[in-house]
């Protein structure tokens, strides 16, 4: 007896080797626990055993299609949950699109001002966020008590040194390193005491634009910033200088752009004057150029000062600086 509960248990293994349909599951199922199968069998057999090794073969017998019962369940489980799975392709589905980035509008902006200047000559110049008070102010005219100095007067770090307000510091790295001539723009990250609203953020972008060399005048500074302004808005706009101050340039303007919605008629973009103001710029102060250690009567030279954000507003038609910061994706991915 024990040895047919061996050999049944043997054939058992056997077979589930090649148990790997729901028909076979079911055929050895029968085979082993059906009516005229294996278990039953031996079961029915069971009277002949000797009374004494009776109850220990009739355990045996239990615990054997017990654990083919219980062999074939899991069997089952696991192909079904197999199958299961291989049913839920369906391929007239839509495959999962993956969230592709794309690139900030400030990137793209900064990325078309700086190839329009590089196509003019000018090379690409960076310096840090974290200034000198002399470069950030002092070199740059602006003496301690001059009133200007307070819009300016950011995050300080410890004594004598600050986040920068402007990306003018970076004139003066360049031209106390460099002789003239000299034409770079230099971009980057600026910050301000600005509560953030619609218009104001206490961080933004700047690029800086520097030209110096003898003889260089008021009419280069137009004739590029013409250019630029062309190739970023369209041919058809124009530029307005206004008589402005600035302490490091002398003379200085505040230069419009004429309405790029409205073409200058005067609309609510432009607050009904035909016109958006776009930068800041200028003859370098002779002053300025004593600080670096320039002739001022050998050396002329112009600079400006745009922000990105502001001419990525005015490219896109975006009406709150906000929106370039806060990374939501709706927004960012129109561009
Ligand atoms: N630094 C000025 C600002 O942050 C912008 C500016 C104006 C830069 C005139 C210049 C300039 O180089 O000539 O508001």
């Amino acid at each position: 007896m024990k040895d047919k509960l061996e050999s049944i248990k043997k054939a058992f293994q056997e077979d589930l080797v090649s148990c790997d349909t729901a028909e076979r599951i079911e055929e050895i199922r029968v085979k082993y626990l059906g009516r005229k199968g294996a278990i039953a069998d031996i079961t029915k057999n069971l009277s002949s055993v000797p009374n004494e090794e009776k109850s220990a073969i009739g355990k045996a017998v239990n615990v054997l299609k017990n654990k083919i019962s219980e062999t074939l369940e899991e069997k089952q489980k696991a192909f079904t949950s197999s199958t299961k799975k291989k049913d839920r392709i369906d391929v007239t589905f839509e495959g999962i699109r993956r969230n592709i980035g794309s690139i900030h509008p400030l990137t793209i902006t900064l990325e078309r001002i700086n190839e329009i200047f590089m196509h003019l000559g000018f090379r690409i110049a960076e310096g840090p966020e974290v200034e000198t008070e002399f470069n950030n102010f002092e070199a740059l005219n602006i003496p301690l008590d001059h009133p200007s100095r307070d819009a300016f007067d950011t995050f300080y770090l410890g004594k004598n040194m600050l986040l920068r307000s402007h990306t003018s510091t970076v004139q003066i790295r360049i031209m106390k390193k460099k002789k003239p001539p000299i034409q770079a723009i230099m971009p980057g990250r600026v910050y301000r005491p600005d509560a953030s609203d619609a218009a104001h953020s206490f961080m933004f972008h700047q690029v800086e634009g520097l030209m110096v060399d003898k003889d260089i005048k008021f009419s280069d500074l137009k004739g590029i910033l013409n250019i630029f302004a062309k190739q970023m808005f369209g041919e058809d706009v124009k530029l307005r200088f206004r008589p402005s101050f600035f302490p490091f340039t002398e003379p200085s303007a505040e230069v419009d752009l004429s309405c790029i919605i409205c073409g200058g008629k005067g609309c609510s973009v432009c607050s009904g004057s035909g016109w958006l103001e776009i930068l800041g710029a200028g003859m370098v102060n002779p002053k300025v150029f004593k600080k670096v250690g320039y002739d001022p009567e050998k050396y002329s030279g112009f600079a400006f000062g745009m922000g990105v954000e502001r001419i990525a507003m005015l490219k896109y038609g975006i009406s709150d600086i906000r929106l370039f910061f806060e990374n939501d994706v709706r927004f960012l991915k129109q561009f």
